[in-house]
């Protein structure tokens, strides 16, 4: 059965206006930060000070070949959307942190549009930084997300084949699986080098979770098994997810 979208009167007739953030004293990262408290748990949850802090390194011209990034949907002074993200220059690759709409505003296409905006933001950092074009977008989503099965409608958009572990975000907590999917930006991937995957994951622990020695903890090596002996990674076909549910959580 075709499927609709909701028309635009559902959200009213202004559109959102769609922004980088890029001050730390804007106003706007305390209500982004409740967006994202309402969406996802705990756990997940990074502290609203580290954004601060992170737009701090950039007004101080700290940054050598990594950009942070955070895009903001807003409607009549409410957030509405959120896509956050980081561009990391030694493996050329733009990834998704944290994407997420409020729950009425869900269903009209400001999801894709936050997130397309993040992926410009890391072209610009390819051209910038590296003087070349970005290799890929990647991002960790859960296995029984409705969003995962929407990505992976995409040609471009891989739903690498292997455990793959968040790692735990504080002390106590566990690493969360989840599955890490790759978009390639240049010409369609059908697998990755085993290889290119331990890259990929070692930059991600070290650089986005700030994890001194990844090899020191478990949840690293169980991936590192997990790839071991594989030449290639292909791709998780939509028909072997579980169903969707409609969890708010990754
Ligand atoms: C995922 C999300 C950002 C999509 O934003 P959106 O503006 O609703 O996007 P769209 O309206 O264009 O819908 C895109 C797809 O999202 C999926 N989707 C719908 N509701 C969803 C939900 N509650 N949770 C996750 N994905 C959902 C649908 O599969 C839809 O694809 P389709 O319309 O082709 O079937 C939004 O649903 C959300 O905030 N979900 C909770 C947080 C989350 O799951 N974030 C993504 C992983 S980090």
């Amino acid at each position: 059965m075709p499927r609709f979208r909701k028309c635009v009167p559902v959200l009213g007739t202004s559109l959102p206006t769609v922004r980088e953030v890029v001050d730390s004293t804007d106003p706007v990262l305390t209500k982004v930060h409740d967006l994202i408290r309402r969406t996802f748990p705990p756990d997940e949850l990074v502290r609203r000070h580290e954004w601060r802090d992170s737009l701090r390194e950039r007004e101080a011209g700290l940054w050598s070949d990594s950009r942070w990034h955070l895009v903001v949907a807003e409607r009549k002074g409410r957030v509405i959307g959120v896509a956050s993200g980081t561009y990391l220059g030694n493996i050329n690759i733009g990834t998704v942190g944290y994407l997420a709409v409020s729950p009425k505003a869900r269903g009209f296409g400001i999801g894709p549009r936050v997130r397309a905006k993040l992926r410009t933001l890391f072209r610009q950092d390819a051209r910038e930084i590296r003087g070349t074009t970005l290799a890929a977008v990647i991002g960790e989503v859960r296995r029984d997300n409705p969003w995962l099965r929407a990505l992976i409608r995409s040609e471009r958009v891989l739903a690498l084949n292997f455990k793959y572990f968040q790692p735990r975000l504080r002390a106590g907590d566990r690493p969360v699986p989840l599955v890490l999917y790759y978009e390639g930006i240049g010409r369609p991937r059908q697998r990755l080098a085993a290889a290119e995957v331990r890259r990929i994951l070692y930059s991600t622990w070290r650089r986005i979770y700030r994890i001194p020695r990844p090899m020191t903890r478990p949840s690293f090596r169980w991936m590192l098994q997990d790839l071991e002996g594989r030449k290639y990674i292909g791709e998780i076909r939509a028909r072997d997810l579980p169903p969707a549910t409609r969890s708010p959580r990754h």
